[in-house]
């Protein structure tokens, strides 16, 4: 197999523990690259030959993003909304069933292409893993190939057909829909089963049948919860030991005891309040209770329409109280843990060869230089893409 050495690194965040910082950084460093894994990676003086040679020159490489929440299969523009939410309105989520309509609208065509455009968008900002939620189409027809057109694009596809309730039906007989034929239809284009877990949407009870439902269908549960007002969300989250819980913008402390007592990671989407002008969640409060936080863009065309993981690293620092390091730290290491995943998020031997290279000296950049598109190369499976 042919393996490829980059070498010249200024800064190589690992992610590896054991190291001298939670980055697990090595300055002056190489990595070696053997098919699609990481066979080497430590001092430059030290690294061993390989059949080819790539110099970054002094530029830093860090772990690819995994972002694990994003909403892509959808069709349909709601820029009118965002700019009246500039104007003075307020988020009501009430905008999801105009991209219901346009969603249905679409061909499996037009679904397949959009949902490669962003993918495409993701990859040059450095995101080498992405999570797709279906969520648009809210019939067992359309949800069932929105997810296939996902899984085009990745392994990590979720079913949300518990989104919000359609029109022309009531909250039970929907939810009876989504946890028999629609379930059926959709558990084998998906890894992952959520719901929307907050006032006009679903509550616990509902959600908690949803997520039961997936689960003996085999699929493992995230939720949304605690967006836009308290809630029972992040605890009903914990209570079944779900990897992730994501939003978590309105907590109790309970809550946060909850998240800190189950391990349950909490993914925050700070996207999502920059595009609603809602009050950022509280990462600091979190990291000092002791809970994992994951950051992810829960890129949608309603409440945040970034595809940006390095835009989500410099909300996180600016306006949640992170350091550069915890944020590059949940945008890698704690996003890849949000997937349940162990072969991503970290720059070691036998992981996967998902790295990125910036055009800049160090991880701090990506927050100290925000908006500057820093990432000059994005690497998947040892390839570059
Ligand atoms: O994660 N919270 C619910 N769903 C999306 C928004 C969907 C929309 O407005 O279209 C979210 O923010
Ligand atoms: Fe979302």
């Amino acid at each position: 197999m042919s393996t490829t050495v980059i070498t010249g690194i200024g800064e190589l965040v690992t992610n590896a523990p054991g190291g001298q910082d939670t980055l697990g950084r090595i300055t002056d460093a190489a990595l070696v690259v053997e098919g699609s894994t990481v066979a080497w990676v430590g001092p430059a003086s030290e690294a061993p030959a390989a059949d080819e040679r790539v110099d970054a020159g002094g530029r830093a490489v860090l772990p690819g993003f995994v972002d694990s929440h994003s909403h892509l299969v959808f069709a349909g523009d709601r820029g009118a909304e965002f700019a009246a939410r500039m104007a003075g309105e307020s988020y009501a989520a009430g905008g999801i069933r105009t991209t219901v309509a346009a969603t249905r609208a679409a061909t499996d065509e037009q679904l397949t292409s959009h949902v490669g455009r962003l993918v495409q968008e993701m990859h040059r900002q450095g995101t080498t893993t992405v999570e797709i939620k279906s969520g648009y189409g809210l019939t067992v027809h359309d949800e069932a190939r929105s997810l296939a057109v996902a899984r085009q694009f990745t392994e990590e596809t979720t079913f949300l057909g518990a989104h919000v309730v359609p029109d022309g039906t009531t909250p039970e007989d929907y939810v009876s829909l989504v946890t028999g034929p629609m379930l059926e239809a959709c558990a084998p284009h998906a890894r992952w089963v959520d719901a929307f877990c907050e006032r006009g949407a679903f509550d616990a009870d509902q959600a908690r049948a949803v997520l039961e439902a997936g689960a003996a269908a085999g699929l493992r549960g995230r939720l949304h919860a605690n967006q836009l007002g308290p809630g029972p969300g992040v605890r009903l989250a914990a209570e079944l030991g779900l990897t992730a819980v994501d939003h978590c913008t309105y907590l109790a402390d309970d809550d946060v005891a909850a998240l800190r007592d189950t391990g349950t990671i909490a993914t925050l989407l700070p996207g999502v309040e920059f595009s609603t002008r809602q009050p950022y969640p509280d990462a600091r409060r979190l990291l000092d209770a002791g809970v994992r936080v994951a950051l992810a863009t829960d890129c949608n065309p309603g409440s945040c329409f970034t595809s940006s993981m390095p835009l989500c690293i410099a909300l996180a620092v600016r306006e949640m109280g992170m350091t550069p390091g915890e944020a590059v730290y949940a945008t890698t290491s704690t996003a890849a843990a949000a997937l349940d995943r162990d072969d991503v998020g970290v720059l070691a031997p036998g992981r996967r060869a998902d790295f990125v290279m910036l055009d800049a000296p160090s991880h701090l950049h990506l927050a100290y230089r925000p908006g500057v598109p820093l990432v000059t190369g994005t690497w998947i499976g040892g390839r570059p893409v």
